[in-house]
């Protein structure tokens, strides 16, 4: 497997309106970033992803870019960018832009060209427009992500645009050549600006079957499902080797594609090393578990051994060509601890197994902003206090029309609304956690009082120190980063335990993902002549035998084994 240093790295997701305000505008901005680059370097982190800071209407925070080559006004200029890539440079850091061409703002200039007029409009053809059926009804049943039909129609032409997201977010269509030239160019554009990558958002979605067929009507769903005929759809593939070699093959960077609905063996066409397309897909199967007929909005129980298999099927599927990324949380998705763990009294514990966990694995780590406090959930009484459109929309179409009741879907809220990665970053104790002097956008987490960054930092035990080490662990042991992967105790419960191999080198890590007391065994055939104790979130005695280990609530360990 070849060596590179996308592989040895590890990723730090920065949400910037939730990140830091240096205004005081409630906002978080570049300049905010920028002031926290020291923290970050202290943190150890190879590599910001930053979440979009284009300017756009926020009609879903960024996601709706109007102008790819500008700065969100409440984010700063240009010129706060260029000071702040530079400053991450100097640092040893760099920055991954997220690259959001799925779709663009209807604002637009673009977009609104395009909705002028039908004829000799060279934009026209920059998104997908397609007259309504005889009886006036959109051209198929396909739903959108946030809710109500995946079209909307425009009076001014009498016809209708596609947008699988907000009616905001028109897809582009990238069967047009001419607009994939002004992407690429775009690309290059941020790129020549010294960018070190970019983090593609739904980019398994860009190649739509062209007749856009009419999509399966589930139980308990008002639209159909178009998701077949627009994931990994029949040009994917050309186009992003047709980008990797206008673009991305001409830069030496870090490329990461969102896909949501791929499985290991399409990973491996957008990964393989002769593909030539990109170098690591984000899955969504681990963060999918226990969603019911409404998706996440039902969630239900998860099972652990479910847990591994996802895991392990895409350890083994990558282990010869291709790459993981590995993520428990982002701004789409609950925070870890709350989700995977217990964010009560095994709060601490939590976050370091599930970190100890998930830097174990072959793969490139992603850590999300707030992860490495361990920040949690939030519960606001009042629906009116969520920002998130995907959460708003979701309550008015599933409360009003009967399908869960109010008690029911801000239960769902509490356990899986994307605003609850959202609430700023808490950097101290004093008012709204030191994210901003002002009013926030959002609430602060109440819990900021104890969980914040200043805490974290006088604490030499904290979970802050605990993700430092990890990181210092990644770049001191080569099979961190390329040992092969082996699933061991695979049917056990409350235990995730696997193996990495290297040479003569093999590393054991045991994490209890329960609050009880499970004993690990450890299996016959893992032979060995030495042991020692890489990391543990628990005091370990270090010449204790490995053969049997009763865990500790949550407890994780890291041994390393020489043959
Ligand atoms: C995925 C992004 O991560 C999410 O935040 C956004 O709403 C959709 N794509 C649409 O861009």
């Amino acid at each position: 497997m070849e060596k590179t240093w996308w592989k040895e790295a590890v990723v730090y997701q920065v949400y910037p309106r939730s990140f830091m305000d240096s205004n005081g505008d409630g906002i978080g901005d570049l300049r905010g970033i920028t002031s926290k680059l020291d923290y970050l370097k202290e943190l150890g982190i190879d590599v910001i992803w930053l979440s979009p800071v284009y300017q756009s209407p926020n009609d879903d925070n960024g996601y709706d870019i109007s102008d790819y080559q500008d700065i969100m006004k409440e984010f700063g200029t240009l010129d706060d960018f260029a000071e702040m890539l530079t400053e991450a440079h100097k640092r040893g850091i760099k920055i991954m832009m997220d690259l959001v061409v799925n779709h663009t703002s209807d604002e637009h200039i673009w977009f609104i060209k395009s909705r002028e007029s039908k004829e000799n409009n060279p934009y026209r053809d920059y998104y997908i427009w397609r007259p309504g059926k005889v009886n006036g009804e959109p051209p198929n049943n396909w739903g959108s992500a946030f809710g109500g039909s995946a079209w909307e129609y425009d009076e001014k032409t009498g016809e209708y645009y596609l947008h699988l997201f907000s009616k905001k977010q028109p897809d582009l269509n990238w069967e047009n050549p001419v607009l994939r030239q002004e992407i690429y160019k775009m690309m290059r554009w941020w790129l020549d600006k010294g960018v070190d990558g970019f983090r593609m958002d739904v980019i398994n979605f860009i190649s739509k079957v062209e007749r856009l067929p009419n999509g399966e009507m589930k139980p308990g769903h008002k639209y159909g499902d178009g998701s077949p005929y627009y994931m990994n759809g029949p040009k994917i593939h050309d186009y992003l080797q047709e980008m990797n070699r206008e673009v991305l093959s001409k830069y030496d960077i870090i490329t990461v594609g969102e896909m949501p609905g791929v499985d290991v063996e399409e990973a491996k066409l957008y990964t393989g090393e002769s593909q030539n397309e990109l170098q690591m897909v984000f899955h969504f199967k681990h963060v999918g578990l226990g969603d019911g007929i409404y998706g996440k909005w039902s969630p239900g129980e998860w099972k652990l051994t479910d847990l591994k298999k996802i895991f392990a099927h895409w350890q083994y599927g990558l282990a010869d060509d291709g790459w993981n990324s590995l993520y428990w949380s982002n701004h789409d998705q609950p925070r870890a601890v709350s989700r995977f763990g217990n964010d009560k009294e095994y709060r601490v514990e939590t976050a370091k197994m599930l970190a100890t966990c998930l830097h174990l694995h072959q793969g490139t780590p992603y850590i999300y902003q707030g992860e490495e406090i361990g920040m949690t959930n939030v519960q606001f009484q009042n629906l009116d206090d969520y920002r998130d459109i995907e959460t708003l929309n979701a309550y008015r179409d599933l409360v009003d029309s009967g399908n869960l009741s109010h008690e029911e879907m801000m239960a769902a809220i509490y356990q899986r609304s994307r605003d609850n990665a959202r609430t700023p970053m808490q950097w101290s104790n004093e008012a709204n956690g030191g994210f901003t002097t002002g009013t926030p956008w959002i609430q602060v987490n109440p819990n900021y009082k104890e969980i914040n960054v200043e805490e974290v930092l006088n604490d030499h035990n904290s979970i802050f120190y605990y993700y430092k080490k990890l990181i210092q662990l990644r770049k001191e042991h080569e099979i961190i980063v390329y040992g092969l992967y082996d699933l061991i105790l695979d049917d056990h419960e409350q235990i995730y335990a696997f193996t990495r191999t290297l040479d003569d080198e093999i590393l054991l890590i045991i994490c209890n993902f329960t609050s009880d007391t499970p004993v690990f065994e450890l299996p016959n055939n893992i032979t060995y002549e030495k042991h020692s104790l890489l990391i543990s979130n628990y005091d370990v005695k270090e010449d204790e035998i490995i053969q049997s280990i009763i865990l500790r609530p949550y407890e994780a360990r890291v041994y390393l084994l020489k043959k």
